[in-house]
Formats: C-alpha cells, sequence, structure tokens
C-alpha cells in the first residue's frame, strides 16, 4: 500500500487563515457594526432598531403638511406638567403682587448649590441661543441674525424685581417668547436666582 503523504505545505494554511480572517470580518461588517472607517449606516441583517421612523431634532418632516416636525400645543391645553402662565406680557403690575418672591431657598450651602446648578442647567439648554453662556447676549442665533437681546448682567436688568424677571421668563416681552407653558414653575425661579448669580459678576467685555 503506497503511504499518504500529507503535501500541504504552509501556503494552504496561510491562504486558509487569510479566508476566514475575510469571512468573519465581511460578517462583522455586514451585521451592522458600526466600523472604525464608517460613519455610514451599514447594511443591517437585524437592525435592532437602529435606524427607525421617528423626527429627529431640527429636521424637517414629510409627516405634517407644514413640513414642521415640532408641534404646538393644542390650543387651551397645557403639557402634562406644566401650568398656563396667567398673565400677558404687559401685566408687570399684576405681577408684582401675584409672583412674589423666589420661594427657593438659596440659603444654606447644600440647597444653594443645589438650586444654582438646577438654575445653570435650564438657562443653558433653553437661553443661551440668545443670551449665552455668560447671559451677556450674542448668543449663536445673534450671528445669524436674530435681535441681540440686553446684557442680563447690565444694572438695567440687575435694578428689576426678582417677581419682574419670573414674569419675563413665564410671559416673554416684546420679541422674546414666553417659558411659562414650557419651563416648570420651580425651575424659572432656579434661573432666577442663576441669573442674579451671574449678574454679580458685573459687566465684562
Ligand atoms: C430667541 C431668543 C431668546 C431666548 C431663547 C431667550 N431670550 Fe430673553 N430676551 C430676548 C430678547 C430679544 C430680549 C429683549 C426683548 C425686548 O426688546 O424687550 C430678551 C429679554 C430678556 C430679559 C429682560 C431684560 C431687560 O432688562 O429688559 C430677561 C430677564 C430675559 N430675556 C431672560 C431670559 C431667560 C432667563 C431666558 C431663558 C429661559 C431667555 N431670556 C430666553 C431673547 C431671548
Amino acid at each position: 500500500m503506497e503511504q499518504q503523504t500529507n503535501n500541504r505545505g504552509f501556503g494552504f494554511y496561510l491562504k486558509t487563515a487569510i479566508l476566514i480572517f475575510l469571512a468573519g470580518f465581511i460578517v462583522l461588517v455586514l451585521s451592522g457594526n458600526y466600523t472604525w472607517f464608517s460613519k455610514t449606516t451599514p447594511v443591517m441583517v437585524i437592525n435592532d432598531m437602529d435606524d427607525q421612523f421617528k423626527v429627529k431634532p431640527q429636521v424637517s418632516s414629510s409627516f405634517f403638511n407644514d413640513g414642521r416636525s415640532g408641534r404646538n400645543p393644542v390650543e387651551h391645553t397645557v403639557s402634562r406638567n406644566g401650568s398656563a402662565y396667567p398673565l400677558d406680557k404687559p401685566d408687570f403690575d399684576k405681577a408684582d403682587s401675584l409672583v412674589g418672591s423666589n420661594p427657593l431657598d438659596i440659603t444654606t450651602a447644600s440647597t444653594r448649590e443645589y438650586v444654582l446648578s438646577r438654575g445653570k442647567n435650564r438657562f443653558e439648554a433653553f437661553c443661551t441661543p440668545c443670551h449665552n453662556y455668560d447671559g451677556q447676549g450674542n448668543g449663536s442665533v445673534v450671528a445669524r441674525g436674530f435681535q441681540n437681546p440686553p446684557n442680563l448682567r447690565d444694572e438695567v436688568t440687575k435694578a428689576k424685581s426678582d417677581a419682574h424677571l419670573y414674569h419675563i421668563i413665564s410671559a416673554g416681552q416684546n420679541i422674546m417668547n414666553g417659558y411659562g407653558d414650557k419651563i416648570q414653575s420651580n425651575d424659572r425661579w432656579a434661573i432666577v436666582a442663576y441669573v442674579r448669580e451671574m449678574q454679580k459678576l458685573g459687566v465684562k467685555p
């Protein structure tokens, strides 16, 4: 009997190893893993809801006739956690008696830290596009043509009462819209406290 000889050389094993590596690589790419060389959506065999029909921020919508993805609340309704602010922009006189003073306690170190960090967080989420991070105006939308708001650290705004600041945040002032139905009352007061804190820094060039 002729003895069987193993004539598979090094080349054969190398090629097999390369093929297995390539096959594994292709499976990985196709299986929907984002890879280091591409940020585009890969072919997904099972897409695990990665790519879904949803509204993305700042993008128009083909679902509504007017093309806007953000919707206004239905007339005469308020959001689940919101409340309707009863005063209109010019009602400063009524604000004095209705609004009162800041109910949040910032006299102890821990409540003060909490209130101010919450105020900072809300201010940076809602107000910075116009008033900027330092409250001095020239926010990002101003560069795109929106009217530059007054410097919140200026004496003029500093001289206004807490009730008036709360009223302006809630009802708006001239071309600034109100946030009464968008930011909860306590958060509006936290913003007032944070604005007061920024005002201590004075106007800086
Ligand atoms: C879309 C831009 C915009 C956003 C967002 C905005 N504001 Fe204003 N704000 C303005 C403009 C413009 C004025 C000046 C209105 C006027 O002509 O009286 C103003 C005025 C004010 C004033 C009155 C200043 C003064 O002394 O007359 C306060 C206080 C104020 N904003 C606070 C806030 C706070 C707090 C927020 C976030 C909750 C906010 N604003 C969000 C544009 C904006």
